[in-house]
């Protein structure tokens, strides 16, 4: 317990930033007050570390006791003296790095501080390491594969990148499971942060006699996954509570062997942290059937509602809704309304009849798009041809069912609210949002019809590229001639991007490399080897669901030839709510496009981002974007403040914090998107530190 009031005390102070997201209630808010309204205009870049790679990071750094830990130089955790950036050691987790947390990391140290570890994990084994030494902790090492019901063989992948949360001794973990049918269940799990040692353990897919166990087919549980945690989860330390937004069960976009509303996918969880026992719950989508996954940490927020002062958590979500709960009783501070929806047309399918609709706070995102919504920046035959898509699919607005002919998703999948992109003034009130207008165009296909028609321009080109450059060797249905020629079908669950491009760029053992291609290309490639539509659909035999037609869906961004999207800007919004009100107090278009920006078409929003903000008590909201560009606004209009350059792109959020009196706001800028919608660069990124002269 002492513990507890230390690291809470550290919190209070706001010195430290020492969980990701910047405490254990996931607020993204810094109570420092040194950098304001009043001198922000004056912040000067205090020091920048490259992270020595041209790696992908979006990393939120961690900083206690004066040291900054980040990522950097191969997945590396790296000690930084948080006043100068001076590296001080660097752990490498490994050489064949295959998926790490690299959102972030987790912070624990015992009651007496004489033990502090950082715990990640990296291919799908917990690992901690020993700050105090820097070296790896012996023997502490758990295979997260193990311990699910299922054959670790058969489970590719089970890890996030999003770190968990430490709640006293323990390290709570939800998952990443593969995408498509037969994937992994998302348990939620907390494990002994000293000896690795499963504590709990929560079925997200119930089991037989467990409370939601008849939201599903009797068996499903042997069979169907998801429902998981990949994104981030949040903590009220005080009453002991986790907030855990849970996933689409899987796969996605057919739910042919998952009747019912599926339980506890797309849901709100709150948990005993101690226990894992349910203490109340809210599905925000029931029988997904549109990777609708609740991704963003709950926000714990104080609001004064109708006279009363009350201690809420608010969710935000892809389809752009915000919903707000009393966070012990789960009550909605506003009424929730099932509304009907539209009904599948899909063989074995069945839509559920309503979906919830909060009544207030309004949405966040558009969650429509017709013709009247076309953007005006489009070229006349992508006008066009989007005018034509968009005519003939089926569109009847927010949960429209996928089926086999076009369908339109408004948000898309990759829309609306993601993993870091909401901060709280957890004391006034006010929460602040990021989120994209992206719409998609869903399309199911029998699986095994491998054929073209595909809805997206870059998935196409990808396809083109494979069958000139990779079919002789890795064959028409992508599934190789194991062992000795890999299938690229199932890439995308168990192997990142970068190793991809490695492969591609420079060859693996008989492989040729091709670094002739041009980035563009080995983009689109990689658009198609992900293309979930074109993956092996892995239905465990016995399953009595396993000889029924399956589907599937590519996820259909709706992109345009020039890497933008077809809807009229703005491509990226920052919303901020008065959750005492219910009500949106100003919105803005978050950053610009920068070819677009030159021609004066300035406002329109970043395009794509994954931006996290930071709100400080200064009155001051930080945000980077992917044009290269890190902000400082004001909190109650949105107003810039202050602007400036950075080496690279950024996504993921800022840490704030103090050391030796001076405050100190460190971004990484190291998204490695190019400055053209759709483009991937290869530059060194860094971690870019600002503060007051
Ligand atoms: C001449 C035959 C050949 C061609 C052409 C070829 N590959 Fe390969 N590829 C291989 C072989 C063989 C391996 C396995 C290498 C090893 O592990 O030693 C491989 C491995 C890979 C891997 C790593 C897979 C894994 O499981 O480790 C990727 C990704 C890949 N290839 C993608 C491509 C792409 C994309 C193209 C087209 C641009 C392509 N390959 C063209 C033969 C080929």
């Amino acid at each position: 317990m002492r513990f507890l009031l230390l690291l809470v005390g550290v919190c209070a102070a706001g010195q430290s930033w020492p969980d990701y997201g910047g405490g254990p209630d996931a607020a993204q808010y810094s109570p420092l007050t040194q950098i304001n309204r009043s001198n922000v205009a004056k912040l000067q870049r205090a020091w920048t570390y490259p992270t020595g790679d041209s790696n992908k990071y979006f990393f939120n750094p961690l900083m206690v006791d004066g040291t900054l830990y980040v990522m950097a130089k191969g997945n590396s955790i790296v000690a930084l003296d948080a006043a100068t950036g001076k590296e001080k050691w660097a752990f490498s987790p490994g050489s064949d790095i295959k998926v790490i947390t690299n959102r972030g990391l987790n912070y624990w140290e015992s009651k007496d501080r004489k033990e502090r570890r950082l715990l990640y994990c990296a291919n799908h084994r917990l690992r901690a390491l020993d700050v105090l030494t820097g070296k790896a902790v012996p023997g502490f090492d758990v295979n997260l594969k193990e311990g699910l019901d299922r054959d670790p063989a058969t489970i590719s992948l089970v890890q996030s990148t999003t770190p968990g949360r430490v709640f006293e001794d323990l390290l709570i973990l939800g998952s990443a499971t593969n995408q498509g049918y037969g994937s992994a269940p998302g348990d939620i799990r907390a494990f002994d942060v000293r000896t690795g040692k499963l504590v709990w353990q929560f079925h997200t897919v119930p089991r037989p006699g467990e409370f939601g166990y008849d939201t599903w087919p009797k068996d499903a549980w042997k069979t169907v996954g998801g429902a998981n945690v990949w994104g981030e989860m949040s903590l009220d330390v005080k009453r002991g509570i986790l907030y855990a937004p849970t996933a689409s069960a899987k796969y996605n976009f057919y739910g042919a062997d998952r009747a019912g509303s599926n339980l506890f996918s797309d849901s709100l969880l709150a948990l005993d942290a101690r226990t894992g026992k349910r203490i109340w719950h809210f599905q925000m989508v029931h029988h997904d059937i549109w990777d609708y996954d609740d991704a963003t940490a709950p926000k714990l927020i104080t609001v004064q509602h109708e006279g009363k002062t009350i201690d809420a958590v608010a969710q935000v979500t892809k389809q752009g809704f915000i919903w707000v709960f009393n966070r012990v009783t789960g009550e909605p501070l506003w009424p929730i309304e099932e509304r009907p929806v539209p009904k599948t047309d899909m063989p074995n399918e069945k839509t559920w009849p309503t979906q919830p609709f909060p009544t207030k706070p309004p949405p966040f995102a558009r969650q429509k798009f017709t013709v009247d919504d076309l953007s005006p920046y489009l070229s006349p035959e992508d006008r066009a041809k989007f005018r034509d898509d968009i005519l003939s699919a089926r569109n009847e607005g927010l949960f429209t069912p996928p089926g086999t002919r076009n369908t339109i998703q408004m948000p898309g999948n990759n829309g609306g609210a993601n993993w870091s992109g909401a901060a709280v003034e957890p004391g006034r009130g006010m929460l602040y949002v990021v989120s994209k207008d992206l719409p998609a165009m869903l399309k199911l296909e029998p699986e095994g019809t491998a054929k073209s028609g595909f809805n997206d321009s870059v998935e196409q080109r990808g396809q083109s590229l494979y069958q000139v450059h990779c079919l002789n060797c890795h064959k028409a249905d992508r599934r190789g001639a194991p062992p000795a020629m890999p299938g690229l079908d199932d890439i995308a669950v168990r192997m990142p991007r970068e190793k991809i491009v490695n492969a591609i760029r420079q060859g693996v053992g008989p492989m040729p490399g091709y670094p002739k291609l041009k980035d563009t290309e080995v983009d689109e490639l990689i658009a198609y080897l992900y293309n979930p539509a074109r993956a092996r659909a892995t239905v465990p035999a016995g399953s009595s669901w396993a000889d029924a037609e399956k589907y599937l869906s590519g996820f259909g961004f709706m992109i345009a030839s020039d890497g933008l999207s077809p809807i009229k800007p703005p491509w990226s919004s920052l919303t901020a709510y008065d959750l005492n009100e219910g009500t949106i107090r100003w919105k803005i278009p978050l950053g610009d496009v920068p070819h677009l920006a030159a021609k004066g078409i300035k406002n329109t929003g970043s395009h794509y981002p994954k931006v996290g903000p930071v709100v400080t008590a200064g009155g001051i909201l930080f945000a980077g974007t992917r044009d290269r560009v890190v902000r400082a606004l004001d909190v109650d209009s949105g107003a810039t403040l202050w602007e400036t350059e950075v080496d690279a792109a950024l996504e993921g959020m800022p840490a704030i914090y103090s050391v030796n009196g001076k405050q100190y706001v460190v971004f990484c800028a190291a998204a490695q998107v190019g400055l053209t919608p759709g483009t991937q660069v290869k530059i060194p990124g860094a971690y870019v530190a600002f503060a007051l002269p």
